[in-house]
């Protein structure tokens, strides 16, 4: 893939590379530290043609979730629903994952210990081979039956005009996300406010930080002592307890922050 060729390029040809004193002390800080936890969210997927939900391109500002997002939008209109969510599965099939998620790859291979907590249905974390990863929305390429939740196996296409039904008892299949008012995996849910609270490096990415209960993470994380960093566009609830804020695109900033790992790894 070109892009990541260009990436790797970079981090070749300067033996030391440009980056603003933040970078370098994040950077130094995630190389002397043992467990790095990483929150993500919609922003992270931008730069691969995957729209955001919030903002003036987002999802939310063109569609109505509660028409087409929720348990009662489902049982009153499943065709309309399901068509939505074959033309997002149809978008997000046809993208790769971009440099950001390729750092976040890298920053694992690189971490003792480290978790991804994501809010993305996507999948193109684990695309870009994460090992690590706690799926706190679901899904959006896996069914489950609405009634008793079984999981069904992963199709791209539902015919809206013939959504199938369970096997086991009838119910109609939905897609495997959490919609508004729905309770998320509560292990999954567990394991993040675990992980986020042993943390000592916090990373929170391209998320408007206002979707709870992953929203707490970042928060619970920083009351338990971690560095809490965040990267986005723009500044979120979160940026005023963040110990740093760098404003950019999560696919310039992290690879610069890994390559600097890395040539601290190599020293
Ligand atoms: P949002 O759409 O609310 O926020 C995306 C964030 O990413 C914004 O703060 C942008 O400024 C930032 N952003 C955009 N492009 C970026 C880039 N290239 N680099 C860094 N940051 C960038 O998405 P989420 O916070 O993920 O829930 O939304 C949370 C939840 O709300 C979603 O999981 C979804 C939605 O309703 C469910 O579907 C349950
Ligand atoms: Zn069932």
């Amino acid at each position: 893939m070109l892009s990541r060729t260009v990436g790797l390029t970079l981090v070749n040809l300067h033996s030391k590379l440009y980056t603003s004193p933040m970078i370098e002390k994040i950077a130094d800080i995630a190389h002397n530290c043992k467990h790095i936890v990483v929150l993500t969210g919609a922003g992270i997927s931008a730069e691969s043609g995957v729209p955001t939900f919030r903002g003036k391109e987002g999802l939310w500002g063109k569609f109505r979730p509660e028409e087409l997002a929720t348990m009662d939008a489902f049982m009153s209109n499943p065709e309309i629903v399901w068509e939505w969510y074959n033309w997002r599965r149809e978008l997000m099939w046809k993208v790769q994952p971009n440099l950001g998620h390729d750092a976040i790859t890298n920053l694992e291979n690189l971490s003792d210990k480290f978790t991804l907590i994501t809010q993305n249905v996507d999948g193109l974390h684990k695309l870009a081979d994460t090992k690590n990863i706690l799926e706190l929305h679901g899904n959006i390429y896996r069914n489950k039956c609405v009634s008793c939740n079984t999981i069904i196996e992963e199709t791209v296409e539902i015919q809206p005009d013939a959504i199938p039904s369970c096997q086991k008892c009838g119910g109609k299949i939905r897609p495997d996300v959490v919609w508004f008012g729905e309770m998320l995996d509560e292990q999954i849910i567990q394991k993040a406010f675990e992980d986020s609270e042993k943390s000592e490096l916090f990373f929170s990415i391209g998320t408007s930080a206002v979707v709870h209960p992953a929203a707490s993470l970042p928060v619970a994380a920083k009351e338990r002592g971690a560095v809490l960093v965040e990267i986005n566009m723009e500044a979120t609830p979160i940026t005023p307890i963040a110990d740093y804020f760098i404003a950019g695109k999560s696919g310039e900033i992290l690879p610069q922050i890994v390559a600097l790992i890395k040539e601290k790894r190599s020293i």
